[in-house]
């Protein structure tokens, strides 16, 4: 048996390719999801993807004592990836209590019944949204945290603090925390992937479900920015290449190779990409048309954001490998198969 390992959020779009990646690299994964986003039949893919079932209980992480139970149904968890979280950052500007809960009761959650059970080290989900315009690019993990944007991004902020804070205070385990870019793209073999409810606020679902015939137009927000094409620049980072980046950063934590108790790294591709040349990337890996139109830009919109992830690739010995045109082209193959299935 190997190692095992509790993923928060494991249904979800990150934590389900993560699985995966665990999976293959001989960990055996506890999957805990309240499916408030997400659907049981991820599960379903992961299996199908590795030969493996994961053991999936579906609970909120909100719920203590629900989760004691899970760790004492599964001794000797030696590690945690807490993707579980709200991440609709409009959604956070209506209900921020509902993402102050969610987001901070589960965290603190699982930090208290750590040492009870003695996991040995926690990886966070964290955000680029915790550096918000930075003033040098691509920004690196030594760049000042910028006042948040929203209470979703509040969030990631006070959550790192939390765990900073927790591991100053002499917690006996250790912590990473991974800021991730724009996470895009899916399982080359279409079994898992992104599945968004509703009308998609991010950028590769509408732009796949427009381009299925699901959305009429695209809107691209703003062409205005003090950018090269006038449209905003992020840092795409393939779903794969972000999942593989937590099996070494677990392996890390447990086999404690850091001097550090506490370790945070960007996960990004080091390449800022505009809204424009993506869809360009899009047609020509795809060879399906885009329909889009420029519309104003959107409130609270970063003009744009890359990171440098030289500290990522030196330290933990990652790099983001992945073409932009083989992502998008594996969003596509996975819209396609929601098709094919009638999901969507
Ligand atoms: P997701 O919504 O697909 O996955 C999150 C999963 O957590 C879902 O399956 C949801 O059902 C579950 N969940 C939410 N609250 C829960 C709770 N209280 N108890 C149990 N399960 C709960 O989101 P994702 O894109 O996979 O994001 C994973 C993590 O990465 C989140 O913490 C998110 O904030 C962070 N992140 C995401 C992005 C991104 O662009 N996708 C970027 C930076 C950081
Ligand atoms: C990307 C680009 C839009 C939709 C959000 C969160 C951030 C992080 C990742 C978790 C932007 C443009 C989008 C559309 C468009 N999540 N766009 N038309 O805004 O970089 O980040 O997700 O931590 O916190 O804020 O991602 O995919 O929404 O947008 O032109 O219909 O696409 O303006 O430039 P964003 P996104």
């Amino acid at each position: 048996m190997g190692k095992r390992i509790l993923i928060t959020g494991g249904a979800g779009y990150i934590g389900s390719h993560t699985a995966v990646e665990l999976q293959n690299a001989g960990y055996e994964v506890v999957i805990v999801d309240n499916l408030s986003n997400s659907n049981e039949n991820v599960i379903d893919g992961i299996t199908r993807i590795t030969g493996i079932r994961p053991a999936f209980e579906k609970l909120d992480c909100n719920d203590k004592e629900g989760m004691r139970a899970v760790f004492a149904k599964y001794p000797g968890i030696e590690g945690i990836i807490h993707f579980a979280a709200s991440k609709a950052v409009g959604e956070s500007v209506q209900k921020p209590l509902l993402y102050y809960r969610n987001n901070l009761v589960s965290l603190m959650n699982l930090l208290e019944l750590m040492p009870e059970f003695d996991v040995k080290g926690i990886v966070f989900s964290s955000s680029c949204t915790v550096y918000g315009q930075p003033d040098i690019l691509p920004v690196d993990e030594s760049a000042p945290i910028k006042p948040a944007l929203s209470p979703y991004g509040n969030t990631k902020q006070i959550c790192e603090e939390i765990v900073r804070d927790t591991i100053h205070a002499g917690a006996p385990f250790r912590a990473i925390l991974l800021r991730y870019f724009n996470p895009i793209g899916a399982h080359p073999s279409a079994e898992i992937g992104e599945l968004p409810l509703g009308v998609p606020q991010n950028l590769i679902p509408y732009l796949t479900q427009t381009a299925i015939g699901i959305r009429q137009e695209l809107s691209v927000f703003g062409n205005d920015y003090n950018t090269p094409d006038g449209s905003c620049i992020r840092d795409y980072i393939n779903v794969v290449d972000l999942a593989k980046a937590h099996v070494i950063a677990m392996g890390r934590m447990i086999e404690k190779k850091s001097e550090n108790n506490i370790e945070t790294f960007n996960l990004g591709t080091g390449r800022g990409v505009s809204v424009l040349e993506l869809i360009n990337s899009f047609e020509r890996a795809t060879g399906v048309k885009v329909p889009h139109k420029i519309v104003g830009r959107r409130e609270g919109d970063i003009e744009q954001v890359w990171a440098n992830p030289e500290y990522a690739n030196n330290v933990l010995g990652w790099k983001a490998v992945e073409t932009l045109d083989d992502t998008l082209a594996s969003a596509w193959k996975w819209q396609v198969r929601l098709r094919e299935k009638g999901i969507m």
